[in-house]
């Protein structure tokens, strides 16, 4: 095998060469996409999602589809949400040409959306009429006859801050069902990837809009294998010249146990900073200490800010499991929920608990075998443990 030396990068999407493994995951997508598949990639959070999305665009557009990537991160209304989409699909030419066909309302917003470079175009949402008008203007304009790619990314966060703001639900249904119906058109070439970090899916079901992602072919992506997990290690110790053996990598590695490249990247940095001479187990130990003491973690607590009234309890479950390596049963748990409550909670908080449990384990943070749950990663729950129980 060819070493390849990676550079360490820690937060952003990594692209280019610094993008490591993911073969299967990679093969497996570009196959559903290829034979007219969409796809709804949600999977934990800093699993690689983004990356994997942006490998994706780079593998299509080696092949000449048109590729669009719109992080929905970056807004929190509905006329961020088109204005994010006018100006990226006019930037990468989705929009069709004037044609005599085409209504009145569609060749006036081309007009405008022509002259994107000038400012925003500003977009009349003040009545359901208008908006009506205008959604469907904007879907008369894209073409659907050239192999595309379309990624939105972060939707789930999107829609759940649009979900709170006044007429929420309304708007939520909306946009999922407009986004439906452009999959719909016949004969389109248009495919997308939809990414979230929380359940799509139990968000659309609380909603009853189930239906309206139910055309998605769901797209899994978890740790990496445990040859990708050593390549990955390996390559970056080559990039920074670093003396690591097979047995020390296969220790980090285990001490891990959850071998998401976010989570070898973080350790790896660790070990550059203090690196002295080839690594030794010890150097390994320190290394994790210090992870579960420092920031890098901080952002698996600070999401759960999205679980809004479910966030206490789901701390609460956190607080407890962090204290038991081997996990505790489900009647623990509703134990934990149930102190200090009056007993004619319970079979309230019971539910409360089945759903933040499921919640817990979409997002990677629980892992349940039978009725016992468990950390996934001995790492985070250490980090938890040393943050918030200790
Ligand atoms: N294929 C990969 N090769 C190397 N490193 C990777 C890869 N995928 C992810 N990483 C590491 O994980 C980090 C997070 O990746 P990315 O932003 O793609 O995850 P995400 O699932 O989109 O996260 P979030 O849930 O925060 O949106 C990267 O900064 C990088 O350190
Ligand atoms: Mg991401």
């Amino acid at each position: 095998m060819i070493l390849m030396s990676i550079e360490n990068r820690i937060g952003p999407p990594v692209e280019g060469k610094d993008f490591y493994g993911r073969k299967k995951e990679l093969e497996i997508a570009n196959r559903l996409l290829d034979s007219g598949h969409s796809l709804l990639l949600s999977a934990p959070r800093r699993i690689g999602k983004s990356s994997l999305a942006k490998r994706l665009i780079e593998d299509k557009k080696a092949q000449g589809w048109k590729c669009v990537y719109i992080d929905l991160e970056q807004t929190t209304t509905e006329d961020g949400f088109l204005n994010l989409i006018i100006e990226h699909f006019e930037r990468n030419h989705i929009w069709r040409q004037i044609t005599d066909g085409m209504l009145q309302g569609a060749k006036a917003i081309l007009d405008r959306i022509n002259k994107i470079s000038i400012g925003p175009v500003g977009l009349d949402l003040s009545s359901p009429e208008k908006k009506e008008d205008l959604y469907k203007s904007l879907k008369e304009l894209i073409r659907h006859d050239e192999e595309t790619f379309i990624v939105v990314d972060e939707l789930t966060l999107f829609l759940g801050v649009l979900l709170r703001s006044d007429g929420g639900e309304e708007k939520v249904s909306f946009i999922l069902n407009w986004l439906r119906s452009l999959r719909q058109v016949a004969g389109t070439r248009v495919r997308w990837l939809f990414c979230g970090s929380v359940g799509l899916k139990n968000f659309t079901a609380s909603l009853n809009l189930s239906y309206a992602i139910n055309d998605l072919t769901d797209f899994r992506l978890d740790e990496l294998t445990p040859e990708e997990a050593r390549g990955l290690m390996k390559g970056l110790c080559q990039g920074e010249g670093m003396d690591m053996d097979e047995e020390s990598i296969i220790y980090a590695l285990e001490k891990l146990h959850w071998n998401i490249p976010y989570f070898i990247q973080i350790l790896f940095s660790k070990l550059r900073d203090n690196y002295t001479g080839a690594v030794s187990k010890e150097d390994i130990d320190t290394a994790y200490r210090q992870l579960c003491s420092e920031s890098y973690l901080n952002t698996w607590s600070e999401r759960l800010v999205e679980y809004r009234e479910m966030e206490r309890p789901a701390r609460l479950i956190l607080n407890g499991l962090s204290a038991r390596k081997s996990g505790l049963r489900r009647e623990t748990l509703l134990g934990i929920l149930m102190t200090g409550q009056d007993p004619s909670h319970a079979g309230e908080t019971d539910l409360l608990l089945s759903k933040v449990l499921e919640m817990l384990e979409n997002d990677g943070y629980l892992l349940r075998k039978g009725s016992v749950r468990s950390f996934r990663s001995p790492l985070l729950r250490d980090y938890w443990y040393g943050k918030f129980v200790q």
